[in-house]
């Protein structure tokens, strides 16, 4: 007979351990234990399909394979992925309920028409989905779909299939019936998961994996899904906005900081190819504490705006908020404009947001926060031709950024007329090649004089 056996597991890594404790020794975090009965009388070979032996072999005589990859047939998601699907891959697809992730990935099923899919549902009936390809307007042949959760199951229709691409939406709604825990605990995910990996790497099939996000933003489950899976795709994006940002988070095979911009219409999801136009308000007037950063995600040049409000303190303690950009990183550039260059922001309210609901980490947007703050303050608008990119250090000097060219390159595509940069980063830059004006600038002062008192 099965012999019941619990064990605890940590919610925010997966590590285990015989009896509660209260502190994870693996990752440190407070009370993540939970209890759960893991059957570990059944033996934990892996499930239903043939596995060969492997050797160790010589990387010498191994066969270089020029690694092919599967077009998409999205633009956004193949360069977000490195250039297409690779053989054999896991792709996981995060972000929270209702962001749109099965109908991307039923978007890619029904667009891959050349290869045989396999769309499994946990989560909505093979009618559902038919409802759902209808609205999306796209039609495949060679698209399966399976309303099954039981990972056995699974595997036995995918043997028979023989699939080319396998979808699985969601990992959190599989389970194994070699354990006696419910669909959606850590052990349940970290073996189905485990299961579907050497699924993928043995049947040279690449996997999606549709994950959901926990209430801190994190993907639901352990830890280690995110290790064990090649690719980490993040869908953001607030639900009042009809713009879906994918990022990737981890990538085995492509950069990490490839962004992809989609627009959610009444046909599924579209690509945007130029986002850097959408995310810029057209309005035409000059309006205070509104600035524009170019900026770089990934490969790509992005020109963002950045809007800033600031007030004076309705209640004693001023509020600082910031949407899209770092909060420590705004106080600290409001530290700086306060003690190098005498602007009294300590009895300010400063409201900070990046339009177009992205998130910037990019160093070089600090102009142009530096720009919004001011302009609001002295209630000055900037010019809407002008765009901001450097970096502003704790003394208050102007710093140099990475891909200069690039980034004055788009900002003169888009039709500016005037780019503020560093003036230490003028080595080896070739301003003829535009038309845009570049102003260099060293210090915060510089900048302030030159935007709004040499007027
Ligand atoms: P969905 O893909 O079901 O989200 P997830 O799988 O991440 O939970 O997306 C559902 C949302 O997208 C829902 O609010 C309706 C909207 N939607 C559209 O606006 N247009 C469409 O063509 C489709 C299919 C969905
Ligand atoms: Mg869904």
């Amino acid at each position: 007979m099965a012999k019941t056996k619990t064990v605890y597991f940590c919610q925010n890594c997966g590590a285990e351990s015989a009896k509660w404790i209260g502190r994870c020794s693996a990752c440190g975090e407070w009370n993540t234990y939970v209890e759960q009965v893991v059957s570990k009388s059944i033996n934990k070979t892996p499930i239903s399909y043939e596995t060969e032996k492997q050797i160790p072999q010589k990387i010498s005589s191994l066969k270089s394979t020029k690694e092919s990859r599967i077009s998409t047939n999205i633009n956004e998601l193949d360069r977000i992925l490195g250039g297409g699907i690779v053989h054999g891959s896991v792709i996981l697809v995060g972000g929270e309920p209702g962001i749109g992730k099965s109908t991307l990935l039923l978007q890619v099923a029904l667009k891959l028409d050349q290869f045989k899919i396999l769309y499994i549902s946990g989560e909505e009936s093979p009618q559902q989905i038919k409802l759902r390809a209808e609205r999306l307007k796209l039609q495949n042949e060679n698209c399966y779909i399976l309303g099954e959760t039981l990972l056995e199951n699974i595997f036995t229709q995918a043997i028979n299939l023989k699939p080319e691409i396998i979808i699985v939406d969601s990992i959190q709604t599989l389970y194994s019936e070699k354990l006696e825990s419910s669909a959606g605990t850590v052990s349940q995910i970290r073996e189905t998961a485990a299961s579907l990996l050497k699924y993928a790497k043995e049947t040279n099939i690449p996997v999606f994996l549709i994950g959901h996000i926990n209430k801190e933003g994190n993907l639901a489950g352990p830890k280690v899904l995110e290790h064990v899976v090649d690719t980490v795709l993040q869908f953001e994006g607030d639900h009042n906005n009809v713009y879906r940002i994918l990022r990737t988070t981890k990538n085995r095979f492509g950069s990490t900081s490839e962004l992809g911009i989609f627009e959610m219409c009444n046909f599924g999801l579209r690509e945007i190819s130029n986002p850097s136009e959408i995310l810029i308000t057209q309005t035409g007037e000059n309006l205070s504490g509104t600035s524009v950063a170019s900026t770089i995600n990934g490969a790509r040049p992005l020109l963002i705006e950045i809007q800033a409000l600031v007030s004076s303190a309705a209640y004693g303690t001023p509020q600082r908020s910031s949407t899209g950009f770092d909060i420590r990183r705004l106080g600290m550039l409001l530290a700086v404009l306060e003690k190098r260059a005498g602007f009294r922001l300590g009895q300010k309210d400063v409201f900070l947001n990046v339009a177009g609901g992205i998130k910037v980490d990019d160093p070089a947007t600090d102009l142009a926060v530096i720009a919004s703050v001011l302009s609001s303050n002295l209630d000055l608008p900037i010019n809407k031709n002008i765009c901001f990119t450097a970096e502003v250090g704790l003394t208050g000097e102007i710093r140099p950024v990475n891909r200069i060219e690039q980034r004055i390159a788009e900002a003169n595509k888009l039709g500016f007329k005037k780019i503020y940069i560093s003036k230490f980063n003028s080595k080896g830059l070739d301003e003829s090649k535009f038309k845009i004006q570049v102003i260099k600038v060293g210090k915060v002062e510089e900048l302030f004089r030159s935007l709004f008192k040499d007027k």
